[in-house]
């Protein structure tokens, strides 16, 4: 029988696989009750800094619920910790960053890539004691966020639902903004090559507030900078995964780029995708709604996702978006087992 990691390794490249394998963006986290007794004890940043407790959470869904990836416990924003920004996880509001960016002052005082660089470390300590932990049957994943998502915390100095500062900054300011993004890319794109180095499998970019700007300027500011990351660390045998929450018209943008895996979100059909990607992997899409109802329904929609025929080949079963906080735990398993038994 095939083993996770072969599946993954399979579905990256575009080769037949007895079934599609299946993980779940978030799948370590909250709606877990072992995550939130360690939560109990430590901040998210502790958790995340810490490498014992890190690879301990990594490998608590897989216990669980037997996914056949693992990825790696952290978060986006630790690229933008590394840079300077004070960066705290505050229960009901999310991320929240006390010194935002607004003026070259600002940024002057962030440190240098090879700091930022240093920062890093820990987590390819991390990154090594997953992959000694986790059995070699499964695959392991690391992740980082794209330029904008990442920018638009460092800027807004927490979460916001119109970016307001960034998308004046791109207009008043285009010069920070464009510094800004310059040095996320930079050190993200060693970033990547680290986590490579000590033994990721694949590689998922989040580009989650894509859709945030116009497309016009996100095409002209931001996209020459994921581009650039990208087909720096585009790798034969080290696939990257892009994950967008952004309408067809950029996918048709991001579709041209050298990833071998383009994770769509719920909003986009396989039918759009391949017809703009033919050549690509995809992953997604299940609604994390779905996850909320009975478990006849995920069955059923599951069984949507996995007869459509562009999921025969070239195909990683995943949620649309993030597992939601208060998704119930055993849903989450009949959902992984019903796709692990899938024949
Ligand atoms: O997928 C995984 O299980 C790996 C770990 C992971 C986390 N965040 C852990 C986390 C990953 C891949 C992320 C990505 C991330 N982080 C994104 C992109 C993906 C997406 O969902 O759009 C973004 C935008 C962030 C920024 C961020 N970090 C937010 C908005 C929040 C708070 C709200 C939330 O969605 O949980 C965080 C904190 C965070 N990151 C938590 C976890 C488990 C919750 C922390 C807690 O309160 O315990």
């Amino acid at each position: 029988m095939m083993n996770g990691r072969e599946l993954i390794y399979n579905s990256c490249n575009n080769i037949e696989n007895p079934r599609p394998p299946i993980w779940l963006m978030r799948q370590a986290g909250r709606y877990m009750a072992d995550y939130r007794q360690l939560r109990e004890k430590h901040s998210f940043m502790e958790l995340c800094h810490n490498s014992d407790l890190a690879c301990e959470i990594t490998l608590q869904p897989i216990k669980k619920f037997n996914m056949d990836a693992a990825i790696l416990f952290s978060d986006i924003l630790v690229t933008a910790e590394a840079l300077g920004a004070e960066v705290d996880i505050v229960e009901k509001k999310g991320p929240v960053i006390a010194n935002p960016i607004r003026s070259f002052d600002d940024f002057s005082k962030l440190n240098d890539f090879s700091k930022a660089n240093d920062e890093l470390a820990y987590i390819g300590k991390t990154i090594t004691k997953i992959r000694n932990e986790l059995a070699p049957e499964k695959a392991l994943l690391g992740f980082c966020g794209a330029p904008l998502t990442v920018a638009s915390y460092m800027i807004e100095g927490g979460s916001s639902k119109d970016i307001l500062q960034t998308f004046k900054m791109i207009q008043n300011n285009p010069e920070l903004f464009n510094n800004i993004l310059s040095s996320l890319s930079n050190l993200t794109i060693r970033y990547i090559e680290m986590q490579r180095e000590n033994g990721i499998d694949a590689l998922q970019i989040f580009e989650s507030w894509a859709s945030l700007l116009p497309e016009d300027m996100y095409l002209e500011h931001v996209f020459p900078h994921l581009k650039k990351i990208i087909e720096s660390c585009s790798h034969p045998d080290k696939p990257l995964i892009l994950f967008a929450l952004a309408p067809i018209s950029l996918w048709k943008h991001f579709a041209k780029l050298p990833v071998q895996v383009l994770s769509v979100p719920s909003n986009i059909s396989f039918e759009q995708i391949k017809a703009i990607a033919p050549n690509k992997a995809i992953q997604g899409n299940l609604d994390s709604r779905w996850l909320h109802c009975s478990q006849e329904q995920i069955i059923r929609e599951t069984n949507k996702i996995l007869q459509n025929p562009h999921s025969k080949r070239g195909f990683i079963f995943n949620l649309g978006h993030g597992i939601t906080p208060k998704t119930p735990e055993e849903n989450v398993a009949a959902l992984c087992n019903h796709v692990i038994n899938f024949s």
